[in-house]
């Protein structure tokens, strides 16, 4: 319920102001106690007049009133504050808030209070989809800012929609849900993961390589996921798969530390360096077994013989994480099988010393390499088997991180 809560209600200058205006009516039906601050840009889009009207309070722009000197004082309405909402928060806004500027009274109140802060960005798609902005709603939600979009309704997780303002009906419900503590809370809060993700390429010669039809997608859904429950994730992944497109989503806005990787031996080292630091391993990569004996500085050129490449052996990476895991570290593999699948997925648990395998059959429809479902079978260290249905890759993503954290409470 929100009745008496004290909100302050930021608004920047975006078209979407005039949703505000609905919004702080609702907030005010609700029986809410709203103060509105707006910026000078605001300003441009909605009166005072009207805010003031529907607040029955005057709306604060300016440090001081012109004609009194009245000061507003950002560090009382701070405190004063029980939730602070900025919507429609623009870029620019979103920007300084990222960086710390502080030139008018709402930048000045968000740096100086200490209650939760809600961010409903509004802008147009490219100003959106812009690395600049992306990276700053990174920093955002690394502050504890809770991003409301419309994509999905709730509360934003790593991938950001696409800058419309969320309605005003559904910023009421997460507000209420806000304060009857239904949001979840970031139950991976504190936890480093490492994700290798994607195929590995094995140089044959400069323009030809050996590789295999993994996307990576369901290394990204993973990651992603850690990152809505406040994880810290290292991915390591060879993208080649993915278009720019699909890059610029996914990459600019997991706000996380990630190592493009080609070949097996790349992912090894960086996943060698990485692992020691880390709480936990998900090891999603489809890996290249062997790679070509000798690499062929020059284009091999055709001729009418067979050719005949001889392949080495790559190391395997998540056996060897398997030997220098510590006690308190937790190893999760993969495994594509054709034929017995679960007796070969529970044999590779044991010999790389995985704490539990996923096990998923290219057999079935739907599953497997280049799709965006996946039907798994999770098998832990005791050989017990636990089967899901078929589900799309981030629903995936969410039962087995749902897993993992049962073994970090342990
Ligand atoms: N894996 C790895 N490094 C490798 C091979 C596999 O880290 N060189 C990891 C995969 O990321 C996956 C698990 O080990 O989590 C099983 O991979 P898979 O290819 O199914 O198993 P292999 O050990 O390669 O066995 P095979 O190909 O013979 O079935």
């Amino acid at each position: 319920m929100l009745k008496g809560k004290k909100i302050i209600l930021g608004i920047t200058g975006s078209i979407a102001a005039y949703k505000a205006a609905y919004l702080l009516r609702l907030l005010v039906k609700e029986e809410a106690e709203v103060q509105v601050l707006i910026t000078p840009a605001g300003k441009e889009f909605i009166t005072p007049a009207t805010l003031s009207a529907l607040s029955n309070k005057p709306v604060l722009g300016t440090f001081f009133e012109t004609n009194d000197g009245t000061w507003h004082s950002h560090v009382n309405l701070g405190l004063w504050a029980d939730v602070m909402i900025i919507a429609p928060a623009s870029a620019n806004t979103i920007a300084k808030m990222a960086t710390g500027i502080c030139d008018n009274l709402l930048l000045t109140t968000y740096l100086s209070t200490k209650c939760p802060i809600f961010v409903a960005p509004a802008m147009d798609l490219d100003m959106f989809a812009h690395p600049a902005t992306q990276k700053n709603i990174s920093l955002l939600i690394e502050r504890g800012c809770k991003i409301i979009e419309p994509s999905t309704g709730v509360l934003a997780s790593g991938l950001h929609g696409k800058g419309r303002m969320e309605e005003p009906e559904q910023i009421v419900e997460i507000l209420k849900d806000f304060f009857e503590n239904k949001i979840p809370q970031k139950s991976l809060a504190g936890k480093r993961v490492m994700v290798t993700a994607g195929p590995t390429y094995e140089n044959i010669d400069p323009v030809r390589f050996i590789g295999n039809y993994s996307s990576g997608k369901t290394g990204i859904a993973i990651a992603e996921e850690l990152i809505k429950r406040g994880a810290k994730v290292d991915l390591i992944i060879n993208s080649h798969l993915l278009s720019s497109r699909e890059k610029e989503l996914y990459f600019n806005t997991l706000g996380t530390a990630r190592s493009e990787v080609i070949s097996a031996d790349d992912m090894y080292r960086e996943a060698l360096k990485i692992f020691p630091k880390v709480d936990a391993a998900i090891m999603t990569a489809a890996v290249a077994d062997f790679k070509p004996a000798k690499y062929s500085q020059k284009k091999i050129k055709r001729n009418d013989k067979n050719l005949t490449i001889e392949l080495s052996p790559n190391p395997d990476i998540a056996a060897k994480l398997g030997q220098i895991k510590k006690s308190n570290q937790i190893l999760i593999g993969f495994a594509l099988e054709t034929h017995d699948e679960e007796v070969n997925a529970f044999k590779k648990l044991i010999s790389k010393n995985l704490d539990f395998i996923v096990l998923n059959s290219p057999s079935t429809k739907g599953t497997g390499f280049m799709t965006d479902t996946n039907e798994i079978t999770i098998i832990d260290k005791n050989n017990f088997k636990k089967k899901y249905p078929l589900k799309t890759k981030k629903e995936v993503a969410s039962d087995i991180i749902d897993e993992l954290e049962k073994l970090l409470k342990k």
